[in-house]
C-alpha cells in the first residue's frame, strides 16, 4: 500500500527520500510528498498528487538542504487522491508532521473531540487528525515523545507513522501497529522505511519494529520503546538479499523480469527440501507442527488475490496426495463470516507480502480461536511470518511488479512440497509416486526457462488479440485455479475484462458469451478429463469463439479444434498449474504492453494491501 521513509544522519536526506520514495513507489502511487528540517532548524515539505517523479521535478531542491527528513507515497484509503490529501500532513499550528499508513479507524471521534478544542482540517484525511491530536498533545506536555505516544494510545486501528516536530527539530518519532515500519541502522545514519527496498542500499542491517511500540530517532542513535513507555531491547538483523534481486536488471518491466526469474525462483523454493533419491520432501519450519498437522481433521487456506488462487490449487493437491480434508476462504470472508474453526484445524495462511491486512486478521481470528497456524510466506520477516506458528518462505526473492507471477509459482512449489511431506509422514503416497514427483521437480527448472527463452511465440499471439475486450478462461482440476489465474494477470495489467471458470462450468452460463469476439484460454494438458476439455473446446469453436489452447508439446490432436496453441513441456498432473502459468503471464504481459498499459503500475492497485 502506501510507503514510508525517513532519513536522520550526516548526509543532506532530500536525495535519499526521493530515492527511497521512487523504491517504494509500487506499493502506492497517487501522490507523494517529503518534509525535512532544514538548516535552520525549520520543517519545510512538500507534496502534490502524482508519481515521484512528478513531485522530484516539482520541488525547489534548494529550500530542502537538511539531514533529518521524511517521506511518503501514498495510496488512497479516506479522501480522493490530490495535492491537499497527500502526504505529509501538518498540524494546525504546522508543529508536527507526519506521514503514515494504515487508517486510524476512530477519526470520526477523534475529530469530534478535536473540533470542540478548535483544530480545523485542510484536508479529508484521517491522518491530519492523527498530526492534530499529536499536537493537542503536544500543548499540554510540551513534550513530543509523550505527544506522540498520549496520541497513539487514542487511537484505534492500523498505523506505520514517522514524525517531525519544529519545536524539538532534533529528531524524528516513529511507530508501528499493523502496517509494517523498519530501521536500516548504520554507525552514522538510520534510515526508516516501510519495506526493504528503500534500506538496502544503505545497510543491511535492519530492526523491524512490532506492533504497539515507538523508537526515537536522534543523531546519536534511537531508543525503544512500547506506546507504553516500557524499554526494549531488540537485537539487529541482517537483510538477506541484494540490490542487485529488486532492481530491473535490464529487463524493461520488473513483471518482465520476474516472469523470467522462475527458473531460478522455483530452485530456490525447493532447495535442500527434497531428497532426489528418496523422493522425502522436508520443510524444517514445519516441523514444529507436524503432529498437529497430521492429527488435524482437516486443514483450512486462507488468503487474497493471487495467493488465494494458490491457496486453492492446494486444496487439490492436499487431499489428492494427504488426502486430508481442505477447505478454502478469501481472508476477508473468513474474518468477518464468524468462522467455525477447531482447536484441531491447522490453518494455512499465504501471502507474499506476509503484510496483506485481510490476511493477518483472517490468521489473528484463526489464532484466537486455538488454530494452529501455518504460514506460506515470502517476505523474510513480515508480520505474517512473525505472527504464525510455524512455516516456510517460498523464497521467490523480491517481487515488486504489482501483478503477482514468480510468488505465484513458489507457493505452488512450497504447496507441492507440503502435500508431498504430510503424504509420506502419513502414508497416503508410496514412495514410488513420491519419487516420481520429485524426478519431475528436478526437471522443472529446465522446462520453465525453455518457455521463457521461446517467450517472443506469446508476443506473437498477443498481438492477435490486443484489442479484445473480453476474454474466457477454462480449465480443470488442478488446472481450474490457473485458468482464474491467468484471467486475473490479464484484468489486472491490461484492462481487459476476463473470467476463469472450470471449463465444465461454461455449459452453465458463461457459453452465452460466445460469439466470433470472445477469445477463450484453454488450459488443456493430457489429463484424465482431456477427453472432455477437447469437447468444451467443439462447444465453443460451435459458436464461433477464437481458441487459444495450452497444450503438451507432443500433443498432435489439439491443434485442429485451436485457432493457435501455445506449447508447454509435457509435465505430470500435480506440476501443470505452475508450467502453465508462464504462458499465461507471458500473454497478460505481451497484450499489456501491446495495449501501452503499464505494467509495473497498473492502475488502481497496489502491491501489498494493508487496509481492509
Ligand atoms: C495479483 C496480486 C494480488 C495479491 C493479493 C495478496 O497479481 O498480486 O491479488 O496476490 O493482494 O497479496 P499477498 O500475497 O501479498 O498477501
Amino acid at each position: 500500500m502506501c510507503g514510508i521513509v525517513g532519513y536522520i544522519g550526516k548526509k543532506n536526506a532530500y536525495q535519499i527520500l526521493i530515492d527511497g520514495l521512487k523504491r517504494l513507489e509500487y506499493r502506492g502511487y497517487d501522490s507523494a510528498g517529503i518534509s525535512i528540517i532544514n538548516n535552520n532548524s525549520k520543517i519545510v515539505a512538500f507534496k502534490q498528487k502524482g508519481k515521484v517523479s512528478e513531485v522530484e521535478s516539482a520541488i525547489d531542491s534548494s529550500e530542502f538542504t537538511g539531514n533529518i527528513g521524511i517521506g511518503h507515497t501514498r495510496w488512497a484509503t479516506h479522501g480522493e487522491p490530490n495535492d491537499v490529501n497527500a502526504h505529509p500532513h501538518f498540524d494546525m499550528d504546522e508543529n508536527i508532521i507526519i506521514v503514515h499508513n494504515g487508517i486510524i479507524e476512530n477519526y470520526k471521534t477523534l475529530q469530534k473531540f478535536l473540533s470542540g478544542e478548535g483544530f480545523t482540517n485542510r484536508s479529508e484525511t484521517d491522518t491530519e487528525i492523527l498530526a492534530n491530536l499529536m499536537n493537542y498533545y503536544y500543548r499540554q506536555t510540551k513534550n513530543f515523545e509523550q505527544a506522540v505516544r498520549n496520541s497513539l494510545n487514542d487511537v484505534e486501528g492500523t498505523y506505520g507513522v514517522a514524525c517531525l516536530c519544529a519545536k524539538e527539530p532534533d529528531r524524528i518519532i516513529v511507530a508501528r501497529k499493523g502496517s509494517p515500519l523498519m530501521l536500516g541502522v548504520s554507525m552514522e545514519e538510520i534510515i526508516i522505511a516501510s519495506d526493504a527496498s528503500a534500506i538496502i542500499n544503505h545497510t543491511k542491517n535492519v530492526m523491524y519494529l512490532e506492533d504497539g511500540e515507538m523508537a526515537v530517532l536522534t543523531k546519536q542513535g534511537f531508543q525503544l520503546k512500547t506506546i507504553k513507555d516500557e524499554d526494549i531491547y531488540r537485537e539487529i538483523q541482517e537483510l538477506d538479499f541484494e540490490l542487485s534481486e529488486i532492481e530491473k536488471g535490464g529487463f524493461e518491466h520488473f513483471m518482465l523480469k520476474e516472469i523470467c526469474e522462475q527458473s531460478d525462483s522455483i530452485q530456490n523454493t525447493y532447495r535442500g527440501r527434497i531428497n532426489f533419491d528418496t523422493g522425502v520432501a522436508r520443510l524444517g519450519g514445519l516441523e514444529p507442527v507436524m503432529e498437529k498437522i497430521l492429527n488435524a481433521k482437516r486443514i483450512l487456506i486462507t488468503a487474497c488475490g493471487t495467493a488465494w488462487h494458490a491457496g486453492l490449487t492446494g486444496e487439490y493437491m492436499l487431499e489428492s496426495c494427504a488426502r486430508i480434508p481442505v477447505e478454502v476462504d478469501y481472508a476477508s470472508e473468513f474474518r468477518y463470516r464468524n468462522p467455525i474453526i477447531y482447536p484441531d484445524d491447522v490453518v494455512f495462511v499465504i501471502s507474499q507480502s506476509g503484510e496483506t491486512a485481510d490476511t493477518l486478521s483472517a490468521l489473528r481470528e484463526a489464532k484466537n480461536n486455538g488454530a494452529t497456524t501455518v504460514g506460506i510466506v515470502n517476505a523474510v520477516g513480515s508480520t505474517i511470518a512473525r505472527e504464525v506458528d510455524a512455516g516456510t518462505y517460498i523464497h521467490a526473492g523480491p517481487e515488486i511488479g504489482v501483478a503477482s507471477t514468480k510468488a505465484f509459482t513458489c507457493q505452488l512449489m512450497s504447496l507441492t512440497l507440503i502435500s508431498m511431506m504430510l503424504a509420506e509422514a502419513k502414508g497416503a503416497m508410496d514412495s514410488e509416486n513420491l519419487k516420481r514427483i520429485a524426478d519431475e521437480i528436478k526437471m522443472l527448472p529446465e522446462k520453465i526457462q525453455t518457455m521463457i527463452d521461446r517467450r517472443e511465440e506469446y508476443k506473437f499471439i498477443a498481438e492477435e488479440f490486443k484489442d479484445a475486450r473480453n476474454f474466457l478462461y477454462l480449465g480443470r482440476g488442478y488446472n481450474f485455479p490457473a485458468a482464474l489465474e491467468g484471467a486475473l494477470k490479464l484484468k489486472e495489467i491490461s484492462y481487459i475484462h476476463a473470467e476463469g471458470y472450470p471449463a465444465a462450468e461454461m455449459k452453465h452460463g458463461p457459453i452465452a458469451l460466445i460469439d466470433e469476439n470472445m477469445p477463450v484460454v484453454f488450459i488443456a494438458p493430457k489429463d484424465k478429463t482431456y477427453d472432455k476439455i477437447i469437447s468444451n473446446i467443439e462447444e465453443v469453436k460451435a459458436r464461433k469463439g477464437r481458441i487459444i489452447s495450452i497444450a503438451f508439446e507432443d500433443d498432435d490432436q489439439i491443434a485442429q479444434y485451436s485457432d493457435f496453441v501455445l506449447r508447454v513441456p509435457k509435465t505430470i498432473n500435480i506440476l501443470t498449474p505452475i508450467i502453465n502459468s508462464i504462458p499465461l503471464q507471458f500473454l497478460a504481459y505481451y497484450i499489456a504492453t501491446a495495449r501501452g498499459c503499464n505494467v509495473d503500475q497498473p492502475r488502481n492497485l497496489a502491491k501489498s494491501v494493508t487496509v481492509e
